[in-house]
């Protein structure tokens, strides 16, 4: 295993995802994590990830020594490359101007295990008079290391930085001031491959199949012949519960699913049929629409309203958890995101998606043990392992959805007929969107329904009408969004469906917000 110390770069988990995709399992902790854990942990190998701010200020982050006294591989990326040059005894200095995108490094003559070989420009013509190899690579710093420490040798350079990347062949620690985790490094996922598996000797067992023997080895141990219970929401890291759980503890496992009425279009139903009648998973489903709608009425604040299906939820979940007897375990689907320590989490700069299902009172009044089999889990892992349990590919690779579903798609007061002309648009957008080959090309769409009226005309009346508007983003983690520049054709066909389909509306808009300023939901 590998160990990742985050010195709060926004590509850390990138890091880890790369690492793990390599099927070597790795996790990130803070860079300041206790030196002694990190010993315990006897990793085969450290990476140190970028960060943003400067070795060249006294009291920024710095390695632990820990990780130099351990004998085993070390890798450097931006930051962790300048950390690790200003404790060896080298040099950094601020650069004149930050360095963001494209740059060409040209390998040294000095043989680097994470580069003999390698060249993106092979059959460029000016290969004759014995050019040095270059790689495209993705560059974003500020600092530069301006002298190697002692035992460093030159790996590579740029025009515009003289020590792009640095070894210790004795040693085995290297540094990279580019970027390998990123996609825009041609060559990075190969020079991360040859740092875990060839210079550490990491074992490639970190495989879909791998990941649920170990999950199910793991959970059986600790819940023996007890019962567990699973709150459903439809969504994939509970659906990949279930399925999981069942695998393991087969019918000692009980799930109750909470139709609150705000799922999209028949997907109440579809839980039910992919996890009941398709998995063969023991579901209890409660149809609290009527609940819902009735707390909601009257209530038009989005945050109001977010509180009150929060509440009502678990209070729904509780009651029928409480007529369950003998249940010891409740299962989560928490995710590895969720748990990282990270550099990032503790400044408040990491991204959390809170979930708005937090049953959190439960376990204790029920006195009950959590059991979160994710936990180690990235999203793409979760989908991976959930196709091989056998759940749908469409299901498993769904856009997200929010926790209050379509309670805040419904602009201001929710009425179950909104609710009901939202399902029906937005089933046509996504059902469009999967038609035309467009809907794995982005990463969220979905209607919202505006409770306002517009005139039109339809066949020789006049038309007054609600508006819905469409919604379709491109984004890597939610944070920052680009609105999905979907064909016009396209758009007319979807305008044309929602209008001549559903009575109730006169008019569709498309939403060319990105985030920010706008956020990705309207509510
Ligand atoms: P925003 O609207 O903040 O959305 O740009 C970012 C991502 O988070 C989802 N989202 C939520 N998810 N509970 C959730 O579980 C919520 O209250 C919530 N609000 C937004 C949204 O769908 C998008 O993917």
């Amino acid at each position: 295993k590998i160990l990742i110390l985050d010195f709060g770069s926004q590509y850390t988990q990138l890091i880890a995802r790369r690492v793990r995709e390599i099927g070597v399992y790795c996790e990130i902790w803070a860079w300041d994590h206790d030196p002694e854990a990190i010993t315990r942990f006897a990793p085969r190998g450290i990476i140190l990830s970028g960060g943003p701010e400067s070795v060249t200020e006294t009291a920024s982050p710095r390695a632990p020594q820990a990780v130099f006294n351990l004998g085993v591989p070390l890798l450097g990326i931006c930051y962790g490359m300048q950390s690790m040059a200003v404790q060896l005894g080298g040099k950094v200095e601020s650069g004149h101007a930050r360095e963001f995108g494209y740059a060409a490094i040209d390998l040294s003559a000095v043989s680097c295990a994470l580069f003999n070989g390698l060249d993106d420009h092979a059959d460029s013509p000016d290969t004759a008079g014995g050019r040095t190899r270059r790689l495209d690579a993705w560059m974003s710093h500020g600092d530069r290391v301006t002298m190697l420490p002692p035992g460093f040798d030159l790996a590579a350079s740029t025009e515009s930085i003289p020590i792009a990347a640095m070894l210790d062949s004795k040693r085995r620690w290297f540094g990279v001031q580019f970027h390998p985790e990123v996609t825009h490094t041609r060559q990075g996922g190969e020079i991360l491959r040859r740092f875990v598996v060839d210079v550490c000797g990491c074992a490639t067992a970190w495989t879909p199949a791998g990941i649920i023997a170990d999950a199910i080895a793991s959970v059986r141990a600790q819940v023996g012949t007890q019962r567990v219970l699973l709150g459903l929401s439809g969504g994939v890291d509970s659906s990949v519960v279930a399925a999981l759980l069942k695998r393991a503890i087969g019918a000692q496992l009980i799930c109750v699913f909470v139709d609150t009425g705000l799922l999209r279009l028949a997907e109440g139903d579809q839980v039910m049929a992919t996890m009941a009648e398709h998995m063969g998973v023991q579901v209890i489903r409660i149809n609290a629409a009527p609940r819902f709608f009735t707390a909601l009425a009257g209530v038009s604040d989005p945050e109001a309203k977010r509180k009150i299906i929060g509440r009502l939820f678990v209070e729904v979940f509780d009651e029928e958890a409480g007529k369950l007897s003998d249940v010891r375990w409740l299962a989560q689907g928490t995710i590895y995101p969720d748990v990282i320590e990270s550099a990032g989490a503790r400044t408040g700069k990491a991204h959390v998606i809170k979930s708005h299902h937090n049953v959190g009172g439960l376990p204790e009044r029920m006195n009950l043990r959590l059991l979160e089999p994710l936990r180690e889990l990235f999203k793409d892992e979760v989908r991976r392992i959930g196709v091989e349990l056998g759940l749908p590919h469409a299901m498993v690779y769904r856009h997200p959805f929010p926790g209050p579903g379509l309670g805040v798609r419904v602009l201001g007061e929710v009425r179950a007929e909104y609710v009901a002309l939202l399902q029906h648009a937005d089933a046509i957008f996504i059902e469009e969107l999967r038609k035309a080959g467009l809907y794995d090309t982005i990463s969220q769409a979905f209607a919202v329904f505006l409770p306002v009226k517009s005139v039109g005309v339809v066949g020789d009346g006049r038309a007054y009408e609600w508006v819905i508007a469409l919604r379709a983003v491109e984004t890597i983690d939610f944070m920052t969004a680009r609105w999905a520049r979907l064909p016009y054709e396209f758009l007319e066909l979807v305008s044309l469906r929602i209008i001549n389909e559903l009575r109730d509306i006169s008019r569709v808009v498309y939403d060319i917000s990105s985030k920010p300023p706008a956020t990705i939901e309207w509510e």
